[in-house]
């Protein structure tokens, strides 16, 4: 509009240059492509990842790593020679996505059977599109039009990369496949790596391993029908000698609620690759003519700055990209859930009363579990009758609803929707909907059976109820839990050839089911429970605000599974309760102690209010109150952990504001031996420069001097006096 550019000052310049440097834009788009070689550079803030196609026209991979940002520098791939009539160069020739086909041994990313017999697959480049940050390449087989597309995306800002398969039969002949993928991603080449991966159990879950890497194969999975509380579908790995801020991890998370499967190989020929996507055991998949599959998502980055870094860039890209409402989403609100003070017998008179007591220490979100529908006295009965239970709430549940959203509190609800108890009016009319090997036993689990949800009449069903209680009651959570893993998934009604099927219908019928309601019901929130936490990954993290890390509340366990947890998953995700002590391990620690453990998630309080001291409930209140004064950092901060429980006698981790101006630092002597002061805690990702004004929320700072530079805080550090068994405390730094 005619007015004079002004030129920029140069400080600006200088700014605006680092900006530049910092996003992918400097390194050009974020994919590039060589026409004359025929090679793909991806390429985020954090990372970069090149394929590119072989002389023989298979896809092969060329980089994972620190970002790059020149795709001419990176050759095209060139044939190999065989190594020997047992080594074929297909096996050091790393394709992207390898058919079982011609000369290949590896696990593969895909595994056919024609009608008649033939199972051999190879996969070609056909062509490709790059639209924006997505790409597909188009494979074909070298004689049928057996065609993948492979997807990619890339999130520049986010440092993520993220992968699927699209397998359609443009055959006139059906076909059944026996194993699909979702990504094979590849190491440098090079011995030497260290896997970490999450193991667990019920009441004991996301228990962080590693260890070395060596020939073979390591396989993770869940075949129980749900993720699964014994493996997490997330692995990193490292070439032996990262640690928590420094090192080069590479990493990795499927999101598929089913049964998945990563296997972590390491080649004869010094090759680490990692196979990921639908678990091949038990599975077949047919594909009549004009038929397609879409694989599960794996999304995975790089970090350059340890295993700390690549939980704060995932932690940033489930915030942004994953969760429902992405960055625009609420902070999660202080919960109180009744399962532990209540179990099954709830009645209105007793949630109002507990509902009281709960507002008064600032609770925001008041949630009835189990108990107040069917029969559902205990176990035994009720699981499918999704009625308000007449004796227990004569009014049904607007009574309670009402006065808990007087009490300025919202109303959340527990339901267990893919289940049954042989005792319940449902199960009476439906047994067919059972899932079941016709005439055989059906085994029962906690007293209840699985829903065949890949049923299209069970998920109306389910969908109805639902949508029906959040239509009629101002309901505004559901925490939706499944209680049992998968037994007898027969599907009698369809062919046998088809009914292998119901793995992956299940899985996608629950996702339209969440999709739906969330849909129609905007200010829906849910939660994903699985007996605490057997459902949790990217799947289904597209479609809940928190998860249920785990049953087991006791705040020492908890540490463990909070410091494995925090390896995949954002803390704004994790739901955890103070709850009532002697806990799981017969073990008491005190009200504060368990606060300040809760207080790294999404905080809930899971007690009996009714036993609680007027002591207990002025802590209570007051921890409330400073959760809510850090809850932005804690939620959607970076999180740096300091000491881990598994090798100290203290834990510590710190969070650090999306803008710095607030830090929390949480820290727990576990049990103290030889009269021995806590460590110093060096702090970290604060500005040196800046001053902090430095306080703990009750009185344990060793070091009173305040303001203090974040040079100190990080270089000399900062001492705490926590004493003797079970000691711990917050301590909150507010930049000056
Ligand atoms: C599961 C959940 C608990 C509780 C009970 C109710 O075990 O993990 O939090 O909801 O079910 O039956």
């Amino acid at each position: 509009m005619g007015r004079r550019k002004r030129p920029p000052h140069k400080l600006m310049t200088r700014i605006g240059a680092l900006v530049l440097l910092s996003t992918a834009s400097l390194w050009g788009q974020s994919i590039q492509y060589s026409e004359a070689r025929k090679v793909w550079l991806l390429t985020t803030q954090q990372s970069s990842y090149a394929l590119g196609v072989g002389p023989d026209g298979a896809v092969r991979h060329l980089y994972w790593g620190a970002p790059l940002w020149r795709v001419d520098d990176i050759p095209a791939p060139t044939q190999r020679r065989d190594i020997s009539s047992f080594d074929p160069r297909q096996m050091i020739e790393n394709e992207e996505f390898p058919g079982w086909g011609g000369t290949r041994y590896y696990e593969p990313a895909l595994k056919i059977t024609r009608e008649d017999g033939d199972r051999d697959l190879v996969l070609k480049y056909a062509s490709h599109r790059v639209q924006g940050n997505d790409l597909d390449i188009s494979l074909k087989d070298i004689r049928d039009d057996i065609q993948v597309t492979l997807h990619y995306a890339v999130y520049p800002e986010n440092g993520i990369v993220r992968r699927n398969a699209t397998i359609r039969n443009g055959t006139t002949r059906p076909l059944t496949i026996e194993s699909v993928q979702s990504a094979t991603w590849y190491l440098p080449p090079g011995e030497g790596y260290q896997l970490s991966y999450l193991t667990g159990r019920w009441a004991a879950e996301t228990q962080l391993n590693r260890e070395p890497i060596h020939e073979g194969a390591k396989v993770l999975e869940s075949r129980k029908g749900h993720t699964s509380h014994n493996f997490n579908p997330w692995f990193a790995i490292d070439h032996g000698d990262a640690s928590e801020e420094s090192g080069r991890v590479w990493y990795g998370a499927l999101a598929w609620s089913g049964n998945w499967r990563i296997t972590v190989e390491q080649t004869p020929y010094r090759q680490v690759r990692v196979t990921g996507g639908l678990n091949t055991f038990d599975f077949a998949y047919p594909l009549k003519p004009g038929e397609s599959l879409d694989t599960p998502i794996f999304y995975a980055g790089y970090s350059d700055s340890g295993y700390g870094g690549a939980s704060r860039t995932m932690h940033k890209f489930e915030r942004e990209q994953i969760l429902p409402g992405g960055k625009e989403s609420r902070p999660r609100p202080v919960l109180y859930n009744s399962w532990e003070a209540t179990t099954f017998n709830v009645n209105e008179a007793g949630q109002r009363e507990l509902a009281d007591k709960a507002a008064k220490l600032g609770v925001e979100l008041f949630v009835m579990d189990d108990g107040w529908f069917g029969k559902r006295n205990d176990d035994r009965a009720g699981l499918g009758d999704w009625f308000v239970n007449p004796q227990k709430f004569p009014q049904g549940l607007k009574g309670l609803i009402d006065h808990v959203n007087g009490l300025g509190m919202d109303f959340g609800l527990w339901v267990e929707p893919e289940m049954v108890n042989a005792d319940s009016d449902l199960y009476r009319a439906h047994p067919d909907w059972v899932m079941n090997f016709k005439d055989r036993p059906r085994s029962e689990l906690r007293n209840q059976m699985v829903l065949n949800l890949a049923r299209a009449d069970v998920k109306e069903y389910i969908f109805g109820m639902l949508d029906k209680l959040a239509g009629e009651y101002n309901i505004r959570y559901f925490k939706w839990d499944m209680n049992r893993a998968f037994s007898e998934p027969g599907w009698p009604e369809l062919a046998a050839t088809d009914q292998r099927k119901l793995w992956v219908e299940y899985v996608r019928n629950l996702y339209e089911i969440f999709d739906r309601l969330r849909a129609k019901h905007p200010k829906l929130e849910i939660e994903s429970c699985s007996g605490g936490g057997g459902r949790i990954d990217l799947g289904i993290l597209r479609r809940v605000e928190e998860v249920w890390a785990s049953d087991n509340t006791e705040a020492f366990d908890r540490l463990r599974i909070q410091e494995g947890f925090s390896q995949a998953y954002a803390a704004k995700i994790m739901s955890a309760w103070v709850t009532d002590v002697p806990n799981m391990n017969g073990r008491s620690t005190p009200l504060a102690f368990r606060f300040l453990v809760a207080m790294q998630g999404a905080l809930g309080v899971g007690a009996n209010l009714n036993k609680w001291t007027e002591q207990d409930s002025k802590t209570a209140t007051d921890m409330i109150a400073t959760y809510k004064r850090i809850r932005t950092t804690v939620q959607t901060g970076d999180l740096y952990r300091i000491a881990s429980p598994r090798t100290n006698d203290v834990t510590v981790n710190q969070y650090v504001a999306t803008d710095g101006k607030q830090s929390v630092v949480f820290a727990f002597r576990h049990s103290q031996e030889y009269n021995l002061a806590a460590p110093t805690i060096y702090l970290r990702g604060l500005d040196e420069r800046a001053l902090y004004k430095v306080e703990s929320v009750n009185n344990k700072l060793l070091d009173r001097q305040t303001p203090v530079s974040g040079a100190y805080l990080m270089r000399a550090g900062l001492n705490v006096n926590l004493r003797g068994d079970f000691d711990s405390t917050a301590i909150i730094l507010e930049r000056q």
